[in-house]
């Protein structure tokens, strides 16, 4: 869905994170608190997404991609499954015009042919619609895991090296890379879980290697732009070694 070359940042921009990951959990909760049914959770949860998909597109957020249902999600009850595969149609269908206005592309990273065709095609003509939009890119990990998107590239080099294509000596961090679903997108600088729950739960696996990890008692639907803001003031304050050393210590 995106080209192959990603961009790097320059130091003097590295300020302001340029891609936010989310695991946007606890809508279930949310609503038994409110003893409404899950849906309205995921309801809620979606309004959720226009304020937290706003607030990154004015902030100059480069990149927010969001957790929206994973290749696990398919093991629950029929019911909750078809109204999470509509939610992506009834969003767009309300909130593509403010996307457009605010010049955020819209894409996706996961196994979408697997989804059902009315998901497909409101998702895709969001796609094609924001394609040529230079702000936000608001990706949507739908029917996403990241052992499958690893097993996928694994696959195609694997085939590659059989073909007698590629030299195993020759597959880098960089060539996997290229091989997976955000292959032109950043690796994560922040990635944020909802809900007070510890986990990755096969998202990004790869990218998220050297992400800063946030986690936040508070439930998805629940959770705010002044929350965000704070976790983004926590991220520019904290340093990044990636496995080096701080500048001190050199
Ligand atoms: C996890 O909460 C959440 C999901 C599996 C779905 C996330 C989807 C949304 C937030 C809406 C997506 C919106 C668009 C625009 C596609 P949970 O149900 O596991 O919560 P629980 O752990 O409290 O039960």
């Amino acid at each position: 869905m995106f080209g192959w070359k990603k961009q790097k940042r320059t130091d003097s921009e590295k300020e302001l994170p340029e891609h936010i990951a989310i695991i946007m959990d606890g809508n279930g909760r949310y609503a038994k608190q409110k003893n409404k049914p899950r849906v309205n959770g995921h309801y809620e949860g979606m309004q959720n997404v226009k304020r937290i998909t706003r607030h990154a597109s004015d902030l100059g957020i480069k990149y927010l991609t969001l957790y929206a249902f994973s290749t696990e999600n398919w093991s629950r009850p029929k019911s909750e499954v078809n109204y999470l595969m509509k939610l992506p149609g009834d969003f767009l269908g309300t909130f593509l015009p403010e996307l457009i206005e605010k010049n955020v592309r819209v894409g996706t990273i996961g196994n979408f042919d697997a989804l059902p065709i009315h998901t497909r095609k409101a998702v895709q003509q969001a796609v094609d619609k924001t394609s040529r939009n230079t702000g936000l890119n608001l990706i949507f990990a739908l029917n996403y895991g990241g052992r499958d998107e690893l097993i996928q590239a694994f696959r195609t080099m694997a085939h590659d090296v059989e073909n007698g294509d590629l030299d195993p000596e020759d597959i880098t961090a960089e060539m996997v890379d290229h091989h997976l679903m955000t292959c032109t997108i950043p690796d994560p600088e922040m990635l944020i879980r909802t809900s007070g729950e510890y986990r990755l739960s096969n998202f990004l696996l790869w990218q998220s290697s050297y992400s800063e990890l946030f986690f936040t008692e508070t439930l998805w639907p629940e959770f705010t732009t002044e929350e965000l803001d704070q976790m983004i003031s926590q991220y520019r304050k904290r340093e990044r070694r990636f496995g080096g050393l701080n500048k001190e210590e050199e």
